[in-house]
């Protein structure tokens, strides 16, 4: 009989138990299994969780709003098997490059319902956008406005596009992934003017359909306040424009940033909670600001994948430092998760095979990489470790595998979907033939 088993399991996917050997079993596998017959690292991704997540946010959403499209960032992670899955449950989607585009595309998701952000988009980036005819292009710059529409022009295309506005608005997040605030190389700023003359011309550009704005203020934002606060600025900047400029206010994107809780002392607020704050905002303000009611776009990628994906390691070498610390060494590390080093995140930790048993000492888990910095999760309570044992971090799911790299020329792992007690490999692990078959001599 499976029976839930400690607090940390609330970390885990939501399909996520114990059975009687002890064992963490997420969509009806037994992880330690899934170790043992496809080796570690491993990452696990419960398809469940994923679909789960994707209707919280429709249904919260449309709760308070009723014209919401939710979009995944998917950015957070994307490979061909969950765009199909974010496809089936009705989502759209936010690329930020032609390599984001091309998954999608592979796997015919409807183009129609792509919203193509980012900074700096090539030209052969913007040329693939229009030639798939995205559904639209969030410009981020004059020089982006002048390229899309020169392209948009030679192949007689009318493209709709969203503005990204920069409101000024400090969402309280790691400095990194801060985009909202003035000093962001993102993004059209109210407060210099810049977001105006975007607007000018935009609706005087020949052959770009301005449809809406969108904003994003960072990653994770744990705060409502900030979500609130931009609505306002940006809706009243749409109502000034919309008396002196002609266009159709269609779309409003208040972006990202949905917070998920990592570690048992980081509480995160639930889908709900913003869906309130920003449905709630948005109802109040536009008849006082006279607009119509435009479509809610919201782009969540992190909260859609984040806490349904698992990385299983192996644990190697133990070294003990009396009274010091005791570092239990894993075969993955910053090459597969470099967010606890980049960003200082706290992760939780369980060994897989040991479930059951009671914690009883606190160890450092060390990745494999050359680097002190290589640290998994510092200071954590575990049961008595030895080498061979699995150990399973949860919240794995959103940007560690985007951020992979083959630091120390470490192939990178094997991806596997679970559900209802099958597993599906979605990505091979790499070989060591992957890594030296793309260097030419
Ligand atoms: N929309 C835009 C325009 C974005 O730039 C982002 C994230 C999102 C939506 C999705 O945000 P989310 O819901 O996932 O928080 N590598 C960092 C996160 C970078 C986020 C970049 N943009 C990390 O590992 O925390």
């Amino acid at each position: 009989m499976n029976i839930k088993f400690s607090a940390k399991l609330s970390l885990f996917p939501l399909t996520s138990e114990v059975n009687n050997q002890g064992h963490l079993c997420i969509g009806g596998c037994d992880t330690v299994d899934l170790a043992e017959e496809l080796g570690t690292p491993l990452y696990i991704f419960d398809e469940f969780t994923i679909r789960h997540e994707c209707h919280q946010f429709i249904t919260e959403f449309s709760k308070y709003y009723q014209d919401t499209m939710v979009i995944y960032a998917s950015k957070a992670f994307l490979n061909r098997a969950l765009a199909a899955v974010i496809a089936q449950e009705g989502l759209g989607l936010d690329v930020v490059s032609g390599g984001e585009l091309a998954i999608a595309h592979s796997v015919d998701f409807p183009l129609s319902k792509v919203y193509f952000h980012g900074n700096n988009k090539t030209l052969e980036e913007l040329e693939l956008a229009l030639d798939w005819n995205v559904g639209r292009v969030v410009v981020d710059n004059l020089y982006e406005l002048e390229l899309l529409n020169k392209l948009a022009y030679d192949k007689g295309i009318n493209q709709d596009i969203l503005l990204r506005i920069t409101p000024g608005v400090d969402p309280h997040t790691h400095k990194y992934t801060t985009t909202g605030t003035l000093d962001s190389k993102f993004g059209f700023p109210l407060a210099t003017g810049q977001a105006e003359e975007a607007v000018e011309q935009a609706t005087a550009a020949s052959n770009i359909n301005l449809v809406g704005f969108h904003f994003h203020l960072g990653s994770p934002i744990f705060e409502l306040e900030p979500y609130r606060l931009a609505t306002e600025l940006v809706l009243r900047f749409v109502s000034q424009m919309k008396r002196k400029d002609s266009f159709e206010f269609n779309e409003l994107s208040v972006g990202g940033g949905f917070a998920v809780q990592y570690s048992l002392d980081s509480k995160a607020p639930d889908v709900a909670e913003y869906a309130q704050a920003i449905g709630e905002k948005l109802n109040d303000l536009i008849p006082q600001f006279e607009l119509d009611y435009p479509r809610l776009i919201i782009e969540p990628g992190r909260a859609i994948v984040a806490q349904a994906g698992v990385a299983l390691y192996k644990v190697g070498a133990i070294k003990e430092i009396p009274a010091i610390r005791k570092y239990i060494c894993i075969d993955g590390g910053m090459n597969d998760n470099i967010r606890p080093a980049l960003y200082g995140t706290k992760h939780e930790a369980l060994v897989a095979n040991k479930a059951l048993q009671e914690e009883s000492e606190i160890v450092t888990i060390a990745g494999k990489l050359c680097e002190s910095g290589d640290i998994l999760v510092r200071d954590t309570n575990l049961p008595s470790v030895s080498p061979g044992d699995i150990i399973a971090v949860p919240v794995c799911g959103a940007y560690s595998i985007p951020m992979w790299s083959n630091y120390n020329a470490l192939p990178r792992p094997a991806i596997i979907m679970v559900n209802e007690g099958k597993a599906n490999l979605i990505r091979r692990r790499e070989t060591y033939q992957d890594l030296i078959g793309l260097d030419t001599i």
